[in-house]
């Protein structure tokens, strides 16, 4: 699995580490950079499932930019940026880097190298001596000294990616590659959006980031798995509304069953129920839903990432919220990473889940800064003032990471 991933003048960040855990909440004011650090993941899984460099931050037909773009994507005044991941596999650490240069119409590697950590043996790396080339000298191990095997590979698609299909003599460097290309190109970024998930949708494999297909990817699930993951929404969502929500499913509509709409049945009084489809539904419903689908649909094993995680969701129900993410979580063995505002959410967290929390924050020159809570030294003496919510509500942890700052 990922476990952590550097932003090194990678937007608002000059350097910072995202540590990546079974649950991860991020917290952190407006423009503090949390969505931000999100798509730098975004970034990664672009690259490794194939897209270029230049389209994973531009868009293209079929992918949209990254929030601002090629003008944004660097750090204000730079014109490159570097991420490095660290990914755990049969219990060694692997580092994965790579730097990115930007131009006005360009954005090309200009190193990434794969590195078992701990050893510091090499199992790919670029060597480029010429930064106008378009193409790019790579070196793979393959287990001799000396015996290096070469490629000239091309700069606008990752190397990672572009070494998946390369004939490779050191099986296990091919191994290492191939489930580093899965686990990034497997990052999920789920940032659900209710007005986009009231329509039908066509049968679908994958949920898309808006959740905007539930009720396709619901519908084209086999009967035995439909039914399984319709039971599971229902017995979440029945304890988010005021009252009982009886049943969740979806149905296959048009004349070719190539389209689908999601229901639920509500039961105000006793046998007085009513069906209500996507398109009644309230936001709350369909965020709590999409949340839920995107887990319980996708693949075992992979992080997923939930932007403004509780938007819409009442302060009563965050700890109904956070035990779904967990135990579903758990079930598929996925990481999970949450962006909050909301300090309903961090009370119903407690102090257990201390250790999972990193606050994004800005320094006085602009930098944004990554930082677990329990490295805030002065945590300890603010916590037995008050709870986690009340320290956000007043600024008291912005305040003590401004002053650890000075
Ligand atoms: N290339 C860049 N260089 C410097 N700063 C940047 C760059 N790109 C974005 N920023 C800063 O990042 C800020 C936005 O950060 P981000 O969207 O991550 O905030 P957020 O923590 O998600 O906030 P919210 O809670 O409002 O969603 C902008 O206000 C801008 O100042
Ligand atoms: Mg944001």
């Amino acid at each position: 699995m990922i476990k952590s991933v550097k932003l090194r003048n990678w937007k608002s960040y000059e350097e910072s580490i995202l540590y990546i855990d079974s649950l991860m909440i991020v917290i952190g004011a407006n423009s503090s950079g949390k969505s931000n650090a999100v798509d730098a993941l975004i970034f990664l899984s672009r690259i490794a499932g194939g897209a270029g460099i230049f389209q994973a931050i531009g868009g293209d037909v079929s992918l949209s930019a990254l929030r601002g773009g090629m003008d944004w994507v660097c750090r204000k005044g730079t014109n490159s940026f570097t991420l490095e991941v660290v990914m755990e596999y049969e219990e060694n650490d692997y580092e994965y880097v790579i730097t990115v240069e930007t131009g006005t119409a360009r954005a090309l590697v200009t190193e990434e190298k794969l590195n078992l950590c701990g050893r510091n043996q090499r199992l790919f790396y670029t060597n480029l001596q010429d930064r106008e080339l378009l193409s790019i000298p790579t070196y793979f191990y393959t287990g001799k000294p000396g015996k290096r095997q070469n490629f000239d590979l091309n700069r606008n698609t990752s190397i990672l990616y572009q070494s998946k299909t390369l004939q490779l003599r050191n099986k296990e460097t091919a191994n290492i590659i191939s489930e580093l290309a899965k686990q990034l190109s497997g990052i999920f970024v789920l940032d659900p959006t209710p007005n986009h998930m009231r329509d039908y949708a066509a049968l679908a494999e994958k949920l898309s980031s808006d959740g905007s297909n539930i009720a396709g990817v619901l519908a084209a699930l086999n009967d035995e798995q439909r039914e399984k993951v319709q039971k599971k929404l229902t017995s979440y969502l029945r304890k988010i509304p005021e009252k009982d929500i009886e049943d969740v499913w979806t149905e296959r509509i048009g004349k070719f069953n190539t389209d689908a709409m999601l229901y639920c049945k509500e039961a105000w009084q006793e046998n007085d129920e009513c069906i209500v489809d996507a398109r009644g539904m309230s936001d709350g419903t369909l965020r709590f839903l999409a949340i839920m689908t995107a887990l319980l649909t996708n693949e075992a094993n992979r992080l997923i990432v939930i932007e403004e995680v509780d938007n819409g969701l009442h302060p009563s129900r965050a700890k109904i919220l956070l035990n779904m993410l967990k135990e579903l979580g758990n079930e598929k063995k996925a990481d999970v990473l949450i962006t909050t505002h909301n300090p309903a959410l961090l009370d119903a967290a407690g102090t257990s889940m201390i250790p999972f929390i990193t606050v994004a924050h800005r320094d006085d020159r602009g930098q944004s800064h990554l930082k677990l809570l329990e490295d805030i030294r002065e945590l300890p003496k603010m916590i037995s003032t008050g709870n986690i919510g009340d320290l956000v509500t007043n600024g008291k942890i912005e305040s003590a990471l401004t002053r650890e700052e000075q």
